[in-house]
C-alpha cells in the first residue's frame, strides 16, 4: 500500500466516539480547517504499546498552553488513544492527535465559547523508512520559511509541506531547513543532528525549532553511550567539517544522511557514530517492548 494512504483497518476517535477513519469528518467551521488553529502530536506504538508516551502528552500539553486552546483532559485523552490502540488492535502502528479550538462562526479571534475538537486516529505502521535507515539518505536543503513558533506543534505546516515537496522532486526524502545567515535548524518532519570530530551536534532548543521527543532521546542515548554532545547549530557553508549527518524523528527513528544537495556526505556511507545510535535506539525500544503493560 502506498505510504501516503491509511489503511482500511484505520481508527478515529473524534471527541470519544470511535469510528473507521474512512468515515471521520469535521465540521466545515472548525478553526483547525480555517484557521490552522490547531495542535497535534504523533506516537509510534511498538507492539500495542506508545512509545515515550509522557514526553508526547507533555509536549501536547506546551502547544496547547501555548495557544492558549483550554479545556482539554490529557488522562481523559490517553484513555480514549488507548482504548483505540485495543479496538484494532495495534500492534505496529502510529497514533496521530490533533486538538482543534473546535468551531464557531469565522472570526480570527478565539469565541466567546467553543468546544475544542479532539481528534484521534490509529494506523498500522507499514515502515517506509527501513531501507533508508539502512542505507542512509539523500536531502535536500531549502530556506526556512516557517514562522517564529516552530518550537509549538501547530498544524500550520506550509512551509514544511512546500520544503519537502522541491525534495521529493529533487529525489531526496527529507529537505533540511536553512535561516538567512545559513543556519540549518532541522528537517521539514524531522529533527537534524551532525557529528564533527566525534562530538555530536545538534540546533540548540529555542523558537526556531520543534523540541523532538527523539531528539530528547538521543542526546540521552548518547549520553549512556558516552559519546559527547554539544547543543550547537550547524551551518550550511559548514557541512565539510562534518564527517556525519542524520535525522531522527518519531517514525523514521535515526536515518543516516549520505548526501546533501548531490554531494556525498563524508565519505557517503553511514557513520559509525550514527550506527551506534542506531543500535542503542533498537535496544531502547526493545527494553521498553520487553517491559510488559
Ligand atoms: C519540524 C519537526 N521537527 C522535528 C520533528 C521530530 O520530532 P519527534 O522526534 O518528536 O517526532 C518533527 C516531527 O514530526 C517535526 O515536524
Amino acid at each position: 500500500m502506498p505510504v501516503s494512504q491509511t489503511s482500511p483497518a484505520a481508527l478515529a476517535n473524534i471527541n470519544g466516539v470511535l469510528m473507521p477513519l474512512a468515515e471521520a469528518t469535521v465540521p466545515a467551521l472548525d478553526r483547525g480547517f480555517l484557521f490552522g488553529d490547531a495542535v497535534y502530536e504523533v506516537l509510534r506504538v511498538y507492539q500495542g504499546k506508545p512509545w515515550l508516551l509522557k514526553e508526547h502528552l507533555n509536549r501536547l500539553a506546551y502547544s496547547l498552553n501555548a495557544v492558549r486552546i483550554q479545556g482539554v483532559g490529557l488522562e481523559r485523552l490517553q484513555e480514549r488513544m488507548r482504548a483505540t490502540i485495543t479496538a484494532g488492535p495495534f500492534g505496529e502502528a502510529t497514533v496521530y492527535i490533533q486538538i482543534t479550538r473546535g468551531s464557531a462562526p469565522r472570526s480570527h479571534k478565539f469565541p466567546i465559547s467553543s468546544t475544542p475538537l479532539e481528534f484521534i486516529y490509529v494506523d498500522e505502521f507499514h515502515d517506509p523508512y527501513q531501507q533508508a535507515r539502512r542505507h542512509g539518505a539523500a536531502v535536500l536543503t531549502q530556506p526556512d520559511l516557517r514562522w517564529d513558533r516552530c518550537d509549538i506543534k501547530s498544524t500550520n505546516l506550509l512551509g514544511n509541506v512546500l520544503a519537502m515537496q522541491a525534495a521529493s522532486e529533487a529525489g531526496c526524502l527529507e529537505a533540511l531547513l536553512y535561516l538567512p545567515d545559513g543556519t540549518l535548524t532541522e528537517g521539514t518532519h524531522t529533527s537534524l543532528f551532525g557529528v564533527r570530530q566525534g562530538t555530536v551536534l545538534t540546533s540548540p532548543r529555542s523558537n526556531a525549532i520543534l523540541p523532538g521527543i527523539t531528539r530528547s532521546l538521543i542526546l540521552r542515548l548518547a549520553a549512556g553511550a558516552g559519546v559527547p554532545v554539544r547543543e550547537e547549530v550547524l551551518k550550511r557553508g559548514e557541512l565539510d567539517e562534518a564527517s556525519e549527518l542524520f535525522l531522527t524523528g518519531t517514525t523514521s527513528e535515526i536515518l543516516p544522511v549520505i548526501a546533501v544537495d548531490g554531494r556525498p556526505m563524508g565519505d557517503g556511507r553511514p557513520g559509525p557514530v550514527t550506527r551506534r545510535l542506531q543500535q542503542a535506539y533498537q535496544e531502547a525500544v526493545a527494553e521498553f517492548v520487553a517491559e510488559g503493560a
